[in-house]
């Protein structure tokens, strides 16, 4: 299984870090190239993989930690084919600077970013905690951060929890989009939440 993460910032540094420590393999992608990710494989240690866009749209599992308005041009790469893969949308679609919910027309983010990939399995994960603590070790207060998932596809959402398990983190699966849409989609109740598992 191949992992990578498009976007470098954040989020993407948060995720990366959870990998560095598990010692899995994860290719990094930003927009400015790989040279731009050395410092950052330096620090993390060899398993973060410095790749560029074109390198990532190949791997089994691609975690998007970009811009929701930058997802579709990155959907579109040249080369990229999606069918089957594994996409975890960890994007929130914020209206700035009011830094409110966008105006989608009644859609869900998740459900644009999903046409943007078509084939592919696609779970939103990773965008209701803030990134410091996204990058914090998982190991909390005598217990797990908790990272909620959702998604249509039922064997995606067991493939994302598993990973997200695997990072340390304990997995809470909300259910499809629109189940768990009133929670996890931005503006929801738990996005910003620091939730623990307790052991
Ligand atoms: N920050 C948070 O606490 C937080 C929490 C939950 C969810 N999120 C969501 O996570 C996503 C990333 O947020 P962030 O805070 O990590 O943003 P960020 O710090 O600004 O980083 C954005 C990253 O995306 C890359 N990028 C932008 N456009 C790209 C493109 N067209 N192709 C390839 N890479 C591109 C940037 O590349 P360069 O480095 O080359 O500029 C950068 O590495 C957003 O959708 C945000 O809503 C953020």
């Amino acid at each position: 299984m191949t992992y990578a993460i498009i976007g470098s910032g954040a989020i993407g540094h948060a995720i990366a870090t959870q990998f560095a420590r598990q010692g899995i393999d994860v290719m990094v992608a930003n927009s400015r190239g790989p040279s731009s990710l050395t410092d950052m494989a330096r620090a993390l240690g060899p398993n973060i993989k410095p790749a560029t866009t074109g390198d990532v749209v190949h791997a089994d599992v691609v975690i998007l930690a970009i811009p929701f308005g930058a997802i579709q041009a990155f959907a579109g790469s040249a080369g990229a084919d999606w069918n089957n893969r594994l996409v975890i949308d960890a994007s929130n679609a914020v209206d700035f600077p009011a830094f409110k919910p966008a105006d989608l027309g009644g859609r869900l983010s998740t459900e644009i970013v999903a046409e943007a990939f078509p084939g592919a399995r696609v779970v939103k994960a990773f965008n209701t905690v803030p990134a410091a603590k996204l990058e914090a070790p998982p190991a909390q207060a005598g217990g797990r951060r908790v990272v909620v998932l959702s998604g249509d596809d039922g064997s995606a959402r067991s493939q994302v929890a598993a990973l997200i398990e695997r990072l340390g983190y304990a997995a809470l699966d909300l259910g499809t989009l629109r189940q768990a849409s009133h929670l996890q989609q931005f503006g929801g109740t738990l996005v910003a939440q620091d939730l623990i598992k307790l052991a």
